[in-house]
C-alpha cells in the first residue's frame, strides 16, 4: 500500500549490487577457501543463490549483514526449482563444469520482460570444450577432461554471457579472450574478486577481456559494488514525489543517464564523490526521445523507472528499449493510474501533462514492479500494488527506506 503525494526527504545508504552478488556467489564454487561477501541485502534471488550453493554440497550461511560460502561442490544437478526461477542460475554452470567436469541444470528463469535465451553462454562453453545437451528444459553440460582456454567472440555484449566466460576462463587450462565482452560495472567487480581470489582476469570494463586459467583460487572476503539500480530508483523516487533526497554509498557516475534525464526533466541534481543529491520542487517536463543502451548507456533496468517519474511531466518523452522487447509490462498499472502511455513494441510514449491517482495495480516483473511504486509516491491517494514477491527479488528493506524518507507505504 502506497499513499502518494509526501514529498521525500533525508539521505537514504545504496546496498550492495544484486547483479553483483549473483555472479560473486556463483564464483565463489571455484574458491579453495571461504567466501565472505559483506554488507549483502537480503532478496529472494539471493536466497535463491544460496539455495543452489546448498544444493550442489556447499554451505551457504548468513552472517549478520554477510553472507559465508564454504565447502566444495560435491553435486553436478543444480536443484530444479530454484534454476528455473532464477536466471542467474545459468551463472552455476560454468564453476560446476570447470570443478567436476559436469553439470545438470535447466534453462534458467528470471523476470518476464522479454525472451532471455542462454544460446551465448552455451556457444562459449562449447568452444571451451564443454559438450552441451538439451532435453526440453533440461541442460547436461560435460567436459570430462576440463575446460580449455579459447578466443571467444561474443555475439552480442551480454553481462550474463561475459560472466560466464570469466568464470569458465578462470577454471579452463590456458588463456581465454572474450571479445565484444559487456562493459557493465558488475563484470568489473567480477574480475576484482576472481583477482582477490589468485585469478588472473584482464581488460574487464573493456570488450577486451583476457583471462590466464588454471590457478588455484583460495577465498577472501570480499565487499560487492553498491547497487546503481536501486539508487536510481531512489533518485525516480524523489522525481516522482518531489522533495530532497541525498544518496550515499554510490558513485554519482555508475547512474549517470538517469541523473542528467531527471536533471533534463527539471530536477536539481548536485554530484559528490560517492553521494548525490537529488531534489525537486516544481513540475517536470518531458525529455523527447530516450533510448537505453550498454553501459555506459541509460541501462534498461532504469528505464522503466525513468518513465514512472516522467509520467505527469508536461511534454512528450518517448523511451525506447534496445534490450528487451517486453521491457514496458508495467505500462497498464501506469494507465490505472491515469497516466496518458502508449507501448508500440519496444516502444513506451509518455504523451504527460495528467495527474496520477491512486490505483490497484500488479507488479509484473521486478523493475516494472518498482515504477510501479515510484509513480504511486508521486499519485494522489492510495494504490495497493500486487505482485510483492517481483519486487523482493531485487530490492531489500525499500519500503523501511522510503517511510524513513518520509513516504507513506506498508
Ligand atoms: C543482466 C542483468 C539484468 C539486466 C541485463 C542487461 C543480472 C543478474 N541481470 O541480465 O538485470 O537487465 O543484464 O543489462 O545481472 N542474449 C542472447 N543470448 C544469450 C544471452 C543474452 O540473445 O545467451 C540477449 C538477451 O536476450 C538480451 C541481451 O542479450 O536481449 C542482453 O542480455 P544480457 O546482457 O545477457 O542480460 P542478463 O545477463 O540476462
Amino acid at each position: 500500500m502506497v499513499r502518494g503525494g509526501r514529498p521525500l526527504y533525508g539521505t537514504a545508504q545504496v546496498p550492495a549490487a544484486k547483479n553483483s552478488v549473483l555472479p560473486l556467489l556463483a564464483a565463489s564454487l571455484l574458491c579453495g577457501g571461504p567466501v565472505r561477501l559483506r554488507g549483502v541485502p537480503r532478496l529472494s534471488d539471493v536466497e535463491g543463490c544460496m539455495a543452489l550453493l546448498r544444493g550442489v554440497g556447499c554451505a551457504a550461511a548468513w552472517d549478520g549483514g554477510d553472507v559465508v560460502v564454504s565447502g566444495r561442490a560435491a553435486c553436478c544437478r543444480l536443484p530444479a526449482g530454484e534454476t528455473a526461477r532464477l536466471r542467474a542460475s545459468v551463472l552455476f554452470a560454468a564453476p560446476l563444469l570447470g570443478r567436476l567436469g559436469r553439470a545438470e541444470t535447466a534453462l534458467p528463469g528470471g523476470c518476464n520482460i522479454g525472451a532471455r535465451p542462454v544460446d551465448w553462454h552455451l556457444g562459449a562453453l562449447e568452444q571451451m570444450g564443454a559438450r552441451v545437451c538439451q532435453v526440453g528444459q533440461r541442460l547436461v553440460l560435460s567436459a570430462p577432461s576440463g575446460l580449455h582456454g579459447a578466443c571467444l567472440s561474443l555475439p552480442g555484449p551480454s553481462v550474463g554471457a561475459t560472466e560466464t566466460a570469466l568464470l569458465a576462463g578462470c577454471a579452463a587450462r590456458g588463456r581465454t579472450v572474450v571479445e565484444n565482452a559487456a562493459l557493465e560495472p558488475e563484470i568489473l567487480d567480477l574480475a576484482q574478486f576472481l583477482n582477490r581470489c589468485g585469478g588472473c582476469v584482464e581488460g574487464a570494463g573493456t570488450s577486451r577481456i583476457v583471462i590466464e586459467g588454471g590457478r588455484r583460487l583460495h577465498g577472501t572476503a570480499y565487499r560487492p559494488m553498491p547497487d546503481r539500480i536501486f539508487a536510481s530508483t531512489l533518485a525516480c523516487a524523489v522525481a516522482s514525489a518531489r522533495g530532497r533526497v541525498t544518496i550515499a554509498g554510490c558513485s554519482p557516475g555508475l547512474y549517470a543517464p538517469v541523473l542528467d534525464v531527471l536533471e533534463q526533466a527539471g530536477c536539481w541534481v548536485l554530484r559528490g564523490a560517492g553521494w548525490a543529491s537529488v531534489g525537486r520542487a516544481g513540475p517536470l517536463r518531458g525529455v523527447g526521445l530516450l533510448e537505453t543502451g550498454v553501459y555506459p548507456g541509460l541501462a534498461t533496468d532504469a528505464a522503466p523507472l525513468v518513465a514512472a517519474a516522467l509520467l505527469s511531466a508536461r511534454g512528450q518523452t518517448v523511451l525506447v528499449d534496445h534490450v528487451f522487447e517486453a521491457r514496458f509490462g508495467c505500462a497498464g498499472g501506469f494507465k490505472a493510474m491515469g497516466a496518458a502511455v502508449s507501448v508500440r513494441g519496444r516502444t513506451l510514449h509518455i504523451h504527460g501533462g495528467r495527474p496520477l491517482h491512486g490505483a490497484d495495480v500488479t507488479a509484473g516483473d521486478l523493475r516494472g514492479g518498482a515504477a510501479l511504486v515510484v509513480a504511486a509516491l508521486g499519485a494522489r491517494g492510495s494504490s495497493r500494488i500486487a505482485g510483492r514477491e517481483y519486487i523482493a527479488r531485487g530490492y531489500g528493506g525499500l519500503e523501511e527506506m522510503l517511510r524513513s524518507l518520509g513516504a507513506r507505504i506498508g
